[in-house]
């Protein structure tokens, strides 16, 4: 795809990845207009990207908000080539535990969203004889094995499952279509998502710092997709050899932990927390309780917790487990979560386990 003298719409281009994308595509010549619920934010991208951007609040849980973008959208540009559906919210947490009005929050941005922002475009686009359409997703979509997040999960698998539909839907009326799977990317949105029954620490808990990537990478990874016209665009190292692994493997729940032969591989990982010296020893009993729990765990061959010996306040975690599905799965298993929970009301900080390679 060739940028130059295209247009755009992009919904959550306030911030984060979407920000930067529309900073790349300003850059490329595209004539662009910014749409999301922070309409200061919008406003904000637009003034950085340049005197061909504009801005309006758009909120894509909301029929009549999208309706009023698009309308926007056609009036400034008087034609839109690429829509880009990028805004999206998260809710995780206990799966027991995870009010239905959450449930229904984020469904009603991350997926009936899209079917909103179809309905308000792809008449336009038609008319205008084409167009493309992306969609974000996530690596998430792709890869499943993050057990707190199972309801976020849910929706990104279904905007993979609803871009190919779409695809093949508007493929005659010259419409393209992509999805777009960022990895762990470093914006607002991880902490802005709802969560229940767990502290937000856990959920990053399992993520090595040089793995999180930059809103500017993973809006580089889009582009260059784009420009190569991929129906999947992700930004996860190795995706097809990943997919294909997990294909090999019938799906099964270490499906992102396989080897290239389909093999679940052994994790060995480290990590810790800091609990404030006065709080220590309390720390530790409740910590040798989760030991105690978690050494009976599905796949744990050894879990044990030290302190540092150059650092009085740092505890050190070190286990080993079957493979990464049993690793995710021990803090989901009954009471674990309780004992966490109590670790942090002592003031605990700084938690992070990381896989050993
Ligand atoms: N950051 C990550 O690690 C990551 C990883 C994979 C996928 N994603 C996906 O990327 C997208 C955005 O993520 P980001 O990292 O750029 O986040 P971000 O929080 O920096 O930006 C999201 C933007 O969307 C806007 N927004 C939220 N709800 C909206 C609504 N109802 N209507 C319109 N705008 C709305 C927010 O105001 C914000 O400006 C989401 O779809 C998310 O699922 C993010």
């Amino acid at each position: 795809m060739n940028f130059r003298g295209k247009t755009a719409a992009i919904i959550g281009g306030g911030g984060g990845i979407g920000r930067e994308l529309a900073l790349a595509l300003a850059q490329e010549g595209v004539r662009l207009v910014i749409g999301d619920v922070d309409e200061g934010a919008a406003k904000e991208t637009a003034g950085l990207a340049g005197s061909e951007v504009h801005a309006t609040i758009c909120d894509l849980g909301e029929d009549a908000s999208v309706n009023a973008f698009a309308d926007f959208a056609f009036q400034t540009l008087g034609k839109v080539d690429l829509l880009f559906n990028h805004a999206g919210v998260s809710v995780g947490g206990l799966l027991e535990q995870i009010p239905s009005e959450d449930w229904n929050w984020m469904l009603n941005v991350n997926l009936t969203g899209l079917g909103r922002s179809v309905s308000a475009f792809v008449p336009r686009m038609t008319e205008q004889g084409g167009g493309w359409i992306i969609n974000t997703s996530s690596g998430l979509g792709l890869f499943h094995d993050m057990p707190f997040g199972g309801p976020y999960i849910a929706t990104k698998a279904g905007i993979v499952a609803y871009s190919r539909a779409l695809a093949t839907y508007v493929r005659n009326r010259g419409i393209g279509v992509s999805v777009f799977c960022p990895d762990a990317t470093a914006t607002n949105f991880m902490t802005a998502g709802r969560l229940t029954g767990i502290p937000k620490e856990i959920l990053a808990a399992g993520m090595s710092a040089d793995k999180i990537q930059t809103a500017k990478q993973a809006a580089d990874v889009l582009m260059e997709g784009l420009r190569a016209e991929k129906f999947l665009i992700s930004a996860v190292p190795e995706t097809s050899e990943k997919l294909l692994a997990m294909a090999k493997a019938d799906l099964a729940p270490e499906s992102d932990a396989f080897d290239e032969h389909g093999q679940s591989k052994i994790v060995v990982s480290k990590g810790g927390l800091r609990v404030p010296l006065a709080k220590r020893d309390e720390a530790l009993a409740l910590f040798r309780e989760f030991a105690d729990i978690t050494q009976g765990h599905y796949g744990c061959q050894f879990y044990d917790i030290t302190i540092s010996a150059s650092d009085p306040e740092q505890l050190v975690i070190f286990e080993v487990w079957d493979s990464k599905a049993a690793l995710d799965a021990h803090a989901a298993a009954p009471g674990a979560m309780d004992l966490i929970m109590k670790l942090f009301a002592l003031g605990a900080s700084d938690f992070g386990v990381q896989e050993i390679h």
